[in-house]
């Protein structure tokens, strides 16, 4: 009888965290929607223009083949975003401020913010629904 409650209870944390997992994937992250309005405020300045840093593009219409199709620069194994992949892609490292090049994005003047934990989350979950456009 107790083995029989255990299951029952076990079942049910299953079925909690199936429909979690539902709901999570019931808002699906656009780049174009989402992300790029995220990276243009708060990247576009330095990765833009004539002489975007290190080559990457976040200002609007660039950032997306810029992030989805280049390697990164200063850490040449990494791709910028590998689908599906958070702790693969180095864009992650640098904004969640794990890598070990450079300094954590955005930069400052004299040291690195963080991006508003929303906004990371909404970077992090672009990532693993496979960065759609
Ligand atoms: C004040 C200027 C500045 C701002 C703002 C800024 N960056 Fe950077 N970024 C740089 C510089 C300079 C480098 C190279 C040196 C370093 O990594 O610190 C860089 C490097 C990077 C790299 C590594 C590129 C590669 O090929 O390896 C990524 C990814 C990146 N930035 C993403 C972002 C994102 C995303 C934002 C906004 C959340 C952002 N940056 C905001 C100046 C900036």
């Amino acid at each position: 009888m107790a083995r029989r409650n255990l299951l029952t209870v076990a079942a049910m944390f299953a079925f909690a965290g199936a429909a979690a997992l539902t709901v999570r994937a019931q808002a699906p992250v656009s780049y174009a929607r989402d992300v790029e309005p995220i990276v243009v405020k708060a990247c576009a300045n330095c990765h833009g223009g004539d002489n975007p840093k290190k080559g990457l593009d976040l200002s609007a219409g660039k950032g997306f083949a810029d992030l989805t199709q280049h390697k990164s620069q200063e850490s040449p194994l990494m791709a910028l975003v590998k689908p599906g992949d958070p702790a693969g892609s180095y864009l992650w490292l640098k904004v969640s401020h794990t890598a070990t090049e450079g300094r954590g994005m955005p930069r400052t003047l004299f040291g690195a913010k963080k991006l508003p934990q929303a906004e990371l989350d909404t970077i992090r979950d672009w990532i693993i629904q496979g960065a759609n456009p």
